[in-house]
């Protein structure tokens, strides 16, 4: 059954300075996906740098940025229309709801998951997005071959990681399994406001590609 808690969120939606009721963003509002369009998701996309990287790159794709961050929303957006980008849409709001309201079967045709929130503590681990039961969820809404990619800084959310690859192997491959290809480099993927953050902190970025079989 579908209730209020169902699609709760932890973290924040607005930015700590000032209050920020600005929902200008929603002019590019996520349409009904159109499964002969290719379209690529960016799951948690922040503020945005890795949207607007995969919509450049990706002219003739649909880019749907799905974030519940309203500040880095707005960034986005500004960024968009600076850049005069129209491929993409913007869904505020949790994944899985995204998913059950806009996405049909064999529509997905990229997914990009960079730097999710790691929720280090013991107690928090239940609120990662990242688990087999998210990919067995994304599963039927990815055109065959379709790809994922995922980059964390989080030793410990990475081992989840890897433990999660294994026990989806059926369904995905893993493609860059050789240990020169992990690194995250951001010439070819996006430098995004966390990307950054780790290697401040001295952290080397993993990165994951996979292919749905
Ligand atoms: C650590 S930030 C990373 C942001 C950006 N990808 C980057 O690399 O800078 C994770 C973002 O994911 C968003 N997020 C977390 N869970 C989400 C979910 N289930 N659906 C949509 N966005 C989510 C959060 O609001 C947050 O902005």
């Amino acid at each position: 059954m579908i209730n209020n808690s169902t699609y709760r969120l932890y973290g924040r939606t607005k930015g700590r300075k000032k209050k920020n009721n600005d929902q200008s963003f929603l002019k590019i509002k996520l349409k009904e996906l159109d499964k002969k369009k290719l379209n690529i998701i960016d799951i948690g996309s922040g503020f945005g740098e890795s949207t607007i990287k995969l919509a450049k790159d990706n002219k003739k794709k649909i880019i749907i940025s799905c974030e519940k961050y309203i500040d880095g929303l707005n960034c986005l957006f500004r960024k968009s229309q600076e850049e005069l980008l129209d491929n993409i849409y913007i869904y505020q709001g949790n994944v899985h709801q995204m998913i059950d309201e806009y996405c049909s079967e064999n529509s997905l045709y990229e997914v990009w998951i960079l730097f999710p929130d790691p929720w280090p503590k013991k107690k928090h681990l239940k609120r990662r997005l990242i688990n087999k039961s998210f990919f067995m969820k994304i599963n039927k809404y990815l055109k065959s071959g379709a790809l994922i990619h995922i980059a964390s800084d989080s030793k410990s959310y990475v081992s989840q990681i890897l433990k999660t690859i294994h026990l989806i192997k059926e369904d995905f491959e893993w493609l860059n399994q050789v240990k020169s290809e992990w690194n995250y480099n951001s010439e070819i993927l996006p430098a995004t406001k966390y990307y950054k953050k780790a290697l401040e902190n001295g952290l080397n970025p993993f990165f994951v590609k996979l292919r749905k079989l």
